[in-house]
């Protein structure tokens, strides 16, 4: 490989998947897969395969798919994850198991309960067994960022002896500060007498913020695999954010020196796609893929940038993809036009029918909205992506109505498993009260914890997306759905969030459960 190049590692459907109600269907991330795969991104980790008979299905359907990316499943150090892993692994082109165990005195004495030199006795038998059944195989040292030094040094010796490639140094708890994380790469790759046999890799967590800092300091000191996710999302503050790093990267090639293969023009749609998909909505301001990333408000901003672009911008907003979101199609246009921009945005339909039912609610939309952008087109997909989740409650029908004088009302027309059922009630505006009526009738016993909305697109007439998060029981989801009418699509959102609590997906946590 060359020592110029630094290997993309998204975990998105793995690390991503691990926040609060970003739970994805099987056919769901697919699609992100694709996405990513399309993007360029080296390493997919597609999941846990071990953490239930859904997550093991979709590691095995996205390595019977993806073709140009490795395609990665996580293991704890255990036999039985890592053969799981290596079985759902089976069709991929190119497959990796990525094992890993905890090394910091914290998670060894409370978490595993066990010695130090039982854990690199475990760490060399876990390698040794994804070996022998795949060559591509990497180890990690869960919480790295607070494990010590020497003991670093001792695992990842033998790791590498027992057949590890690629050496991966989390900071799980997102604790470090760049000089010092970078530090520690200096010193791994110093003191470890095999370390020219590995590639290592970086895996930081952001909760003070600093986790693509850490990650680009980690680069500088000799790291050559970051380990990320489209929009930053991951457990607690999340992860290191890609579309950061690639254009951190790509934007200070003069002091950083190295490159990576992302196809940047492809992050935006990535974003969207995963935004909607998870229903976790990326804040205006974000770096890169926020709707103000590249939006001039001030008047000697918006001076200075018609005169001379540079000015005020380090980036140009095409390279990451934001000129794409340009009017594409209309009313008038045909079906494989549809099919054919879908497929460039990374977007492919799994069968005939899928394809005409997508085709037939774009048809819908184009009634109301006469320019469809690809925000429009792929918030259109997204909507129906979720085959595998139940149909319990369905909308059928619904008006509710707005005035500055009396209590805004709502009627609600439901098909609940089958059944049609109708309910009204008043709120404090239109969208509690639909909100309220749904309730009236559903029962559902869960709490409102988030509720949020989006223009996808510029313009009165843009679709509005919401984002509705349950929760009950420690459960939580999050439901989503667009619209060109903000009301119809918070009671879709809300509709789709139900129906996604009353799906019991049962799943193990990697990093909680017992080894
Ligand atoms: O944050 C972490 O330590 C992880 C490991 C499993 C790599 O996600
Ligand atoms: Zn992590």
């Amino acid at each position: 490989m060359n020592n110029n190049q630094v290997i993309i590692f998204d975990t998105t459907l793995r690390d991503g998947e691990q926040s609060p109600g970003a739970s994805m269907t099987r056919s769901e991330k697919l699609q992100i897969a694709r996405a990513l795969e399309r993007m360029n991104v080296d390493v997919i980790e597609a999941g846990f395969a071990m953490a239930s008979p859904g997550d093991f299905e979709a590691v095995k359907a996205i390595a019977e798919t993806v073709k140009a990316s490795t395609v990665c499943s996580l293991s704890r150090a255990l036999d039985a994850d890592i053969d799981r892993a290596a079985e759902a692994l089976k069709p991929a082109v190119s497959g990796r198991i990525h094992t890993f165990i905890a090394t910091s005195p914290i998670h060894m004495k409370h978490k595993l309960r066990m010695e130090p030199d039982q854990v690199i006795a475990q760490a060399v038998h876990a390698v040794k067994r994804a070996r022998n059944q795949i060559d591509d195989v990497e180890f990690s040292c869960e919480d790295a960022g607070r494990s010590e030094l020497d003991f670093l040094c001792r695992i990842i010796e033998a790791a590498i002896d027992a057949g590890a490639r690629t050496i991966n140094i989390p900071d799980t708890v997102g604790y470090n500060l760049p000089h010092q994380f970078g530090k520690t790469i200096n010193q791994l790759l110093q003191r470890i007498p095999n370390a020219d046999k590995a590639v290592f890799s970086v895996h930081c967590h952001n909760d003070l913020g600093l986790a693509v800092a850490n990650s680009l300091q980690a680069v500088v000191n000799g790291a050559r695999q970051i380990e990320c996710t489209i929009n930053g999302l991951g457990e607690r503050a999340g992860n290191a954010s890609l579309e950061e790093i690639v254009m951190a990267i790509r934007t200070r090639n003069d002091l950083l020196n190295v490159e990576t293969n992302i196809d940047t023009q492809l992050i935006v749609p990535t974003s969207r796609l995963v935004s909607g998909i998870t229903g976790f909505p990326v804040q205006p301001n974000k770096a890169i893929v926020g709707a103000n990333a590249f939006s001039h408000e001030s008047g000697i901003h918006q001076d200075g940038v018609l005169k001379h672009r540079e000015t005020y911008e380090i980036m140009r907003a095409e390279d990451v993809g934001w000129q794409n979101n340009k009017m594409v199609l209309g009313k008038l246009s045909g079906r494989s036009a549809f099919s054919n921009r879908l497929e460039e945005l990374g977007v492919t339909f799994d069968s005939r029918e899928a394809l005409n039912e997508a085709f037939a609610r774009f048809k819908t939309l184009a009634d109301k909205k006469s320019e469809i952008f690809d925000a429009d087109l792929l918030a259109l997909v997204r909507a129906k992506s979720n085959d595998e989740m139940p149909d319990e409650y369905r909308l059928l029908h619904l008006e509710a109505g707005s005035s500055t004088e009396g209590t805004p009302e709502a009627t609600v027309s439901l098909e609940i498993n089958g059944i049609t059922q109708i309910a009204r009630s008043g709120g404090d505006g239109p969208v509690d009260a639909i909100f309220k009526a749904i309730e009236s009738v559903v029962h559902s016993g869960a709490t409102l914890a988030l509720y949020s909305v989006n223009a996808i697109t510029g313009g009165t007439d843009s679709q509005g997306e919401v984002g509705v998060r349950l929760t009950r029981d420690g459960k939580v989801v999050n439901g989503s759905a667009a619209d060109t009418d903000i009301v119809i699509a918070s009671a879709k959102a809300y509709i789709n969030a139900l129906n996604l609590l009353e799906s019991d997906i049962v799943k193990a946590h990697p990093q909680v459960s017992e080894v």
